[in-house]
């Protein structure tokens, strides 16, 4: 692939391309700016850059206009006044090749994963729960894991939680206190996340990494786009916990890459704030130290926000590319932001930048990038290259086009309900019953049977008058059911995996 540029080149002030170097493309980057100033399109823009340069994209499409992508532009003279002010000679309209994808299955594939995958501490974080509440989420983690049971769906989830509650004695010296109050607040969470989507969202056949990584024929990278209008209506919680599953999957599945001169993919969050917006701290380091981490597995972030004052500094200290649309500044606290946004370029001509930032056109930013060397560009204030592909929405029978030609199709449209901890755990509860039945019968059959000895042994002494020997009534040692039921259910029987249950938590690898 050296036959094709380093350099993406996306901007320029009329003297001066700005471009990103494809090597430095995995030092992550910002597009920040005003309602309406152009940081969609600016996304749209660089998502087909990298494609072309045969970067597979990932980007959350929040309004749907970025669904455009898939299609070819038109004609128009604001094409070719940026393309000239540019001095862009190769600019084709056209389409990309675009993966559709949806939580909800409805307006692209549907997008999975599960209850394991997700681990427990994003999931702590999704239902936004405390201590205590976490802490029995990670006791259903550990029970799963040394009995081989699967975790995959919310029923899973919600019989498990069923089960330690009901054995929480037998449970607490190994796995802790487990409350019942404490799992019913879960489970009251887990009912709200299913409304909210979750009974979709957590299954099979869950998301494989490799088809987010795709390219065509050309060699053009596939761009995947998940539709997130919905989700961030009814669920932004769960459109965070997605985006931060797929960084601890990426971090965890991807093979270190060393220096490579692009990306294996870059991943666009829109309303990125969302992501950390109430996130524990915990959780806030250890996403901050995936962020850098990533880095090394070739991975690219770019988030996407209107104000950077909502990304958190550690994570704002590491975005190499910095794309600033306008912004506005009407209150004291616009202007404090504005000031903030301004001290963080590096600005070695001299720039009234605060004056630039708030008199920037639709469509301009100001811009820093990163050199060769990794350092960061003085700010230029730039207009943004045109996109080659539609501005706006794709149609609805566009988008039906797509998911039908889509190299995917079938793979993902129907969800599996293979074996896991609920059908394992109502088994074992079936099982149980039986045994407990077989013990009352047989405890029914020995009263029999003492009480025909009895019969038998008066006979005897009416009889025979003699004192017969004492006969010590054999104590049951047989368990109850509920013992016997715990007792198969820590013996590990279904430990056919070998090893740990795979997660993708975070931590795993960084605690
Ligand atoms: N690079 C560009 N080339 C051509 N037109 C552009 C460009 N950038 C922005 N525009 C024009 O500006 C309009 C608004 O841009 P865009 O939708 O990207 O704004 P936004 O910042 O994403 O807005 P919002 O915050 O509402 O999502 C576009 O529909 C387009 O007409
Ligand atoms: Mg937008």
């Amino acid at each position: 692939m050296t036959d094709r540029p380093t350099t993406l080149l996306f901007a320029g002030d009329g003297t001066h391309a700005v471009t990103q170097l494809t090597g430095m493309s995995n030092r992550h980057g910002l597009i920040a700016g005003a309602t309406g100033t152009g940081k969609t399109v600016t996304l749209q823009v660089l998502a087909e850059a990298f494609s072309r340069a045969g970067v597979p994209v990932f980007a959350a499409d929040v309004k749907g206009d970025l669904s455009g992508i898939s299609q070819s532009g038109k004609p128009h003279k604001e094409i070719d006044r940026r393309t000239s002010l540019l001095g862009i000679t190769d600019h084709q309209l056209r389409g990309y090749p675009t993966l559709c994808w949806d939580i909800f299955g409805e307006r692209g594939h549907p997008v999975r994963t599960t209850i394991s995958e997700m681990g427990p501490d994003i999931l702590a974080s999704l239902l936004d729960l405390n201590d205590t509440q976490t802490g029995i989420l990670y006791a259903c983690f550990a029970l799963a894991d040394d009995e081989g049971m699967l975790l995959l769906d919310l029923k899973d989830l919600r019989s498990m939680l069923a089960f330690v509650t009901e054995h929480a004695r037998e449970l607490r010296q190994k796995y802790g206190n487990i409350s019942a109050a404490s799992v019913g607040a879960i489970q009251r969470r887990l009912l709200v996340l299913e409304e909210q989507g979750g009974d979709q969202f957590f299954g099979e056949p869950a998301l494989s990494l490799k088809d987010l990584m795709q390219k065509d024929f050309s060699g053009t990278g596939a761009v995947s786009l998940l539709d997130s209008e919905r989700l961030l209506r009814e669920s932004p919680k769960l459109y965070a916990a997605f985006l931060l599953w797929l960084l601890s999957e990426l971090f965890e599945e991807l093979p270190e890459a060393g220096d490579q001169d692009r990306p294996v993919l870059v991943l666009f969050f829109d309303e990125a704030h969302l992501l950390f917006k109430d996130m524990p701290k915990g959780l806030l380091d250890r996403v901050e130290q995936v962020f850098r981490l990533i880095r090394s597995k070739a991975v690219g972030i770019y988030l996407v926000t209107q104000n950077p004052a909502d990304i958190p500094n550690n994570i704002l200290g590491q975005l190499g590319l910095k794309v600033q649309h306008a912004l506005r500044a009407f209150t004291p606290r616009d202007q404090k932001a504005l000031r903030g946004v301004a001290q963080g370029f590096r600005n070695d001509h001299g720039l009234d930048v605060q004056n630039i930032l708030t008199t920037l056109g639709v469509g301009e930013a100001l811009i820093s990038t990163l050199d060769e060397n990794g350092a960061p560009t003085s700010a230029v204030a730039a207009t943004v290259a045109p996109p080659e592909s539609r501005i706006g929405p794709a149609k609805p029978a566009e988008r039906k086009t797509l998911l039908k030609n889509s190299p995917l199709a079938g793979k993902y449209d129907t969800a599996v309900d293979r074996e896991s901890a609920y059908e394992q755990l109502e088994q074992r509860a079936a099982e149980a019953q039986a045994r407990q039945a077989e013990v009352e019968r047989e405890a029914e059959l020995e009263k029999a049977r003492l009480k025909a000895e009895k019969e038998r042994q008066r006979a005897a002494k009416r009889t025979t008058r003699r004192t017969s020997s004492r006969r010590s009534s054999r104590r049951s040692n047989r368990q109850s059911a509920g013992e016997a039921f715990l007792k198969s259910t820590l013996r590990s029987v279904g430990r056919t995996l070998g090893t740990k249950l795979a997660r993708g938590i975070l931590g795993s690898l960084l605690k």
